[in-house]
Parts: C-alpha cells; sequence; structure tokens
C-alpha cells in the first residue's frame, strides 16, 4: 500500500488498470488534499476543483521554480528552473511571457489559421478516403507539429524528426520505454534547437524564435541555453497535449454517437471544443513547492512540500460539473482547469482551441458517424493522458 487510497500516483500503470473517474471520486471523497509517500520522501495530492485553483493561483506560497512536473520533483530540481518560462517564477517569468505573449493573441493567430484548417481539412479527407485509420497518428499527430512549427518558422523537412523526438520524450507507448529513451530524445531536441537560433540570431525574420533571439529580458539577452529551453517548451507544450486532445475528443465521439449527430447539427463548435478540453485533460497534473507552512483544504502543508494538482480530477468534479461523467458539448458552464489557472495559465490556450475548432469543423464537414474499430490504446504515462492508436471508422 503506497499511495492515496492505495492508489499509487506515482505509477503510470495506475492510470492505465483503475477506471480514472471511479478512483478519482473516491479519492475526492476519501482524502482529498492527502499526502502522498513516495520511497524516502513524498508529495501532497490535491484532487479537488477548488483546491486546485487555490493552489494555482497562490503565487505567494507556492512556486514552479524547483519544478512542475511531479516526476521530476521526486527526483530533485529541474534544471531548466529560472530560465524557462513553465518553471520561472517572478519578474524574469513576466518578461519572457511578454515577449512570447503576442505571438497568440487572436490577431496573430487569425494570420496563421487559414493555413491550420487548410491542412486540417486535407488531412481529414486522406483519412475518410481510407476505410480505417489510426486517428491518432494519421490525423492527431500530423496537426499541432505542423502548427507550432509554422510559427516557429521550422523547415518542413526537419517536421518528422522532431514529432518522433518530442513523443520519445515525454511520454511513451510501450511500458518498458526507458528513461535514457527519454533522455536522449530530449537531447536530440535541444541540439536541433541549438543549431536553429545560431541561424536566427545571423539571420531573424518575424517568428517567434527570431523574436527570443533579439529580445532583452530585464537588463540583458537570452542566453543561448535559456533560448533552446524556452523553444522547447513551446514544442513540448504546442505539439503533445493538443494531440491528446483531439484523439480523446474522437474516441469521445465514437462513444457518445448522439453527442456527434448534434454537433454536426449544432452551429458553434466552440463549446464543443470546451467540452473535448475539459473530457480529455491531456496534463493529468502539474505541480508545486510550497515556499512556506501553509493550509490547503482545512491540511497544514510545510515549506518545501512537494504538491500535486490533479487536473483530471478537478475536471470531474461534481461540485463544479453537475454529471461530470456525460459527455456534454453543450455544457454550460465549462470551466475546466485542462489549461491550468493563474500566473502560469497556458500560453498555447488560444493557439490549441483554433486547431481543435479546426479539427471539429473539417471532421462535421465530412462525417457523418464515427465508429472505433478496435479499442484504443492508451499511453504510459502519470502525467498525460491519451492514446498512441486509436482505430476508427470515420463514414462520409
Ligand atoms: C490541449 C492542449 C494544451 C494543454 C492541455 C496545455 C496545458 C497547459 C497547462 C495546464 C499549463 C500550465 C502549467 C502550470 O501551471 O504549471 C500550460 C502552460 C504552458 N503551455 Fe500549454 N497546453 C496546451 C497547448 C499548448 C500550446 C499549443 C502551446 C504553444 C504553442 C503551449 C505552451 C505552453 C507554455 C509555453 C506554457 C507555460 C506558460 C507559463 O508558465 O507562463 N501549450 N499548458
Amino acid at each position: 500500500m503506497n499511495g492515496v487510497a492505495d492508489y499509487d500516483l506515482t505509477a503510470p500503470r495506475t492510470f492505465q488498470v483503475n477506471s480514472l473517474p471511479a478512483m478519482w471520486s473516491r479519492i475526492r471523497r476519501e482524502c482529498p488534499v492527502a499526502w502522498h509517500p513516495h520511497e524516502d520522501t513524498g508529495f501532497w495530492s490535491v484532487s479537488r476543483y477548488d483546491d486546485v485553483v487555490t493552489v494555482y493561483r497562490d503565487t505567494e506560497n507556492f512556486t514552479s521554480e524547483r519544478g512542475s512536473v511531479l516526476d521530476v520533483l521526486l527526483a530533485g530540481v529541474d534544471p531548466a528552473g529560472g530560465r524557462m518560462l513553465a518553471v520561472t517564477d517572478g519578474a524574469q517569468h513576466r518578461a519572457i511571457r511578454k515577449v512570447m505573449t503576442r505571438f497568440f493573441t487572436p490577431a496573430q493567430l487569425a494570420r496563421i489559421a487559414g493555413r491550420i484548417l487548410e491542412r486540417t481539412r486535407g488531412v481529414v479527407a486522406d483519412a475518410v478516403a481510407r476505410d480505417t485509420v489510426d486517428f491518432s497518428t494519421d490525423v492527431a499527430d500530423r496537426l499541432p507539429i505542423e502548427a507550432i512549427c509554422d510559427l516557429m518558422a521550422i523547415p518542413e523537412a526537419d517536421r518528422p524528426h522532431l514529432l518522433a523526438c518530442n513523443k520519445a520524450a515525454l511520454s511513451s507507448d510501450e511500458p518498458d520505454a526507458t528513461a535514457l529513451d527519454a533522455v536522449s530524445a530530449r537531447g536530440e531536441i535541444l541540439y536541433y534547437l541549438a543549431d536553429l537560433i545560431t541561424r536566427r540570431r545571423d539571420d531573424p525574420g518575424d517568428d517567434i524564435v527570431s523574436a527570443l533571439t533579439t529580445a532583452r529580458v530585464g537588463e540583458r539577452p537570452l542566453d543561448d541555453d535559456d533560448l533552446a529551453l524556452n523553444c522547447y517548451s513551446l514544442i513540448l507544450g504546442g505539439d503533445e497535449s493538443t494531440r491528446m486532445s483531439a484523439a480523446t475528443g474522437a474516441v469521445a465521439f465514437a462513444r457518445h454517437p448522439e453527442q456527434w449527430r448534434r454537433l454536426r447539427a449544432a452551429g458553434a463548435v466552440d463549446p464543443a471544443v470546451e467540452e473535448v478540453l475539459r473530457w480529455s485533460t491531456p496534463s493529468m497534473h502539474f505541480a508545486r513547492t510550497a515556499t512556506a507552512d501553509v493550509e490547503v483544504g482545512g491540511r497544514e502543508l510545510r515549506k518545501g512540500d512537494v504538491v500535486a494538482l490533479w487536473n483530471t480530477s478537478a475536471n470531474f468534479d461534481e461540485t463544479q460539473f453537475p454529471d461530470p461523467e456525460r459527455f456534454d458539448i453543450d455544457r454550460e458552464p465549462n470551466d475546466h482547469v485542462t489549461f491550468g489557472k493563474g500566473k502560469h495559465y497556458c500560453l498555447g490556450a488560444l493557439m490549441a482551441r483554433l486547431e481543435l475548432r479546426c479539427l471539429l469543423e473539417a471532421l462535421r464537414g465530412r462525417v457523418e458517424s464515427i465508429e472505433l474499430v478496435a479499442e484504443p490504446r492508451q499511453v504510459y504515462s502519470n502525467f498525460l493522458f491519451g492514446f498512441s492508436s486509436t482505430p476508427l471508422r470515420l463514414r462520409s
């Protein structure tokens, strides 16, 4: 017995063998804020919506700088802390975020929206032309990496290699993939980015990589390592989670055909995008470290304690989402925590929404019904939720 209500939340297997809604419902009821032992240390597990949001917003008492993912925090301290946006706080965080934010405004995204929709329509048309497809690899894998690479002006020819590395770096399709595989994949991406940064510094364009290389953050420009890390966080954040939510969304519509019929008949796609985001919750958790003794949900946390915020539980908290296990494309309100909350709120949220909107638009224009032809294969991770393989039939 090593975990919260007997569940070991550090083990990817826990998220494969259990019914997740039932597991989280029990945890929220029996031990909503609980100490979870792990080897000779441990962490707090926070599972209710209100507590998760409170900690996300409380930058007085919690920091991201030691790391924001459980595996990293339990192994030590994130070496990117204080340098990469997601694991930087205070003035440095504000300054880096300011440079990047202008590439994610509605006006800026409108510039790439047409390309995203056109590409999505092409990928969907290819998929519909086949009898069955693996939605994960044939559709979802092909879209977000292209959008983020457009933003970074990464040459087309380099993209397949980056995608392969990115998949190996964060999650794994197989339980026997080693930590070394992930580390070497990360090394490959950083090596590629170091080269890209040198090229952009010499010959800047109007892309986000060029903007970072020429920006002054505080009094100084970002050094090469900071630049590579921040570009890397765009690829990581921009690709993986969006791919995951696209495939989980397709599975949701296959399992709830009446919702697909409603989407085809409905006017607006945006509420369905929000429900796909809530339902899929690709980043199952993010984490923080307490910088002071602080109370959360009636429990006393000590300075230095690690805290895991379970988005995947909060998004199904019945106090916030009536009948949470109903996939309902008209759900209103739908204030999910899929993109976090507070100062680290996902920088790419509008872009992810745009990509999902284009996908649902392209699909509903062509596809009458979505059917699962075999069970999807879930990625093996305690951080990411999604499917590495999703065999579907898209009937036009
Ligand atoms: C469905 C897709 C996505 C999901 C579920 C997602 C989820 C999240 C979450 C939960 C956070 C907050 C982390 C924290 O509080 O510690 C975050 C931050 C971030 N995301 Fe996303 N994300 C998605 C898409 C994207 C895209 C498309 C990009 C970029 C193109 C992106 C880039 C980032 C960055 C750079 C941060 C750090 C922001 C900061 O610390 O200020 N994400 N994301």
